[in-house]
């Protein structure tokens, strides 16, 4: 691995552990809920975040450029919730990624759906730009319609992604999920997926880590949080001090009683 590539994927841990705040959904999604308004939604969630996953649209438009968080850039896309997701292409080049100081790009990869062939060489020839210039690229399991999330479905999908190159890889909790770490052999991170009640979402982060996580890429379980702030913040006590979800829980419930005394 390079030194440039080496010093990036080192930015995005924080004790050998990540909290990536996503917020990348409105790439094929639109205006989610709860990213409504973009700068909004993350201006007050930056501070707790290890990194933030965006597209450069709204990196651009809705992040000020003095903040130091490291950015992972989403670069695929060109699909909408209206079509064939998986009918995926590279939309943002390296060189972009450069200009706006990304520290990995991401990628979606959609094994077994209709565009499997084409989402898994947007992987392979982000991998070698990303090799040229010492970016790292995360690779994100998407799952089709179709797919079972299990452990084998998404140990294929991970193993394959880490086989063609990917610094890091992104998947979904599953029973049995330590059979997917052990299969990759490169740093897992897990996504939230739909909006859960807190302490489902806490005990996700925390069995995801417990069975080898490096840690979270999650954004709707915190942004569309009734309190965003004090969830990331009961999110990273789980991820980097080991806090169980009823501990973690705790957190939030100081967050909200605070919230209410300046009220
Ligand atoms: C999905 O395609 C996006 O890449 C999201 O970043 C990802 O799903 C993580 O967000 P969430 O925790 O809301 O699932």
């Amino acid at each position: 691995m390079s030194w440039g590539l080496s010093n990036r994927v080192s930015r995005l841990t924080k004790d050998g552990r990540m909290v990536m705040l996503a917020v990348d959904h409105g790439y094929f999604q639109g205006p989610t809920t709860g990213l409504e308004n973009p700068r909004a939604t993350v201006t007050p969630l930056l501070p707790y975040a290890d990194s933030l996953m965006l597209t450069r649209g709204v990196l651009r438009t809705s992040v000020d450029p003095s903040q130091k968080l490291p950015i992972v850039l989403r670069v695929s896309g060109g699909t909408s919730i209206l079509k064939e997701l998986s009918d995926e292409v590279v939309t943002t080049s390296i060189e972009e990624a450069i200009r706006l100081n990304a520290s990995a790009v991401a990628v979606s990869i959609f094994v077994g759906s209709e565009h499997e062939k084409e989402t898994l060489a947007n992987l392979s020839e982000l991998v070698n730009e990303g090799e040229r210039y010492g970016m790292p690229v995360l690779a994100v399991t998407a799952v089709g319609r179709e797919m079972a999330r299990d452990a084998r479905y998404l140990g294929l999908a991970c193993r394959i992604a880490a086989e063609l190159g990917a610094s890091l890889v992104k998947t979904y909790y599953c029973e049995d999920f330590h059979k997917v770490v052990e299969g990759c052999p490169v740093p897992v991170l897990i996504a939230g997926g739909k909006k859960l009640p807190e302490k489902d979402a806490l005990q996700l982060a925390f069995n995801a880590v417990s069975e080898g996580a490096v840690g979270v890429d999650m954004g709707r379980n915190i942004f569309q949080s009734s309190n965003p702030v004090g969830m990331i913040k009961a999110v990273r006590a789980v991820v980097h001090e080991g806090k169980t979800a009823d501990e973690a829980l705790r957190v939030l419930g100081g967050e909200q009683a605070a919230k209410a005394r300046l009220r």
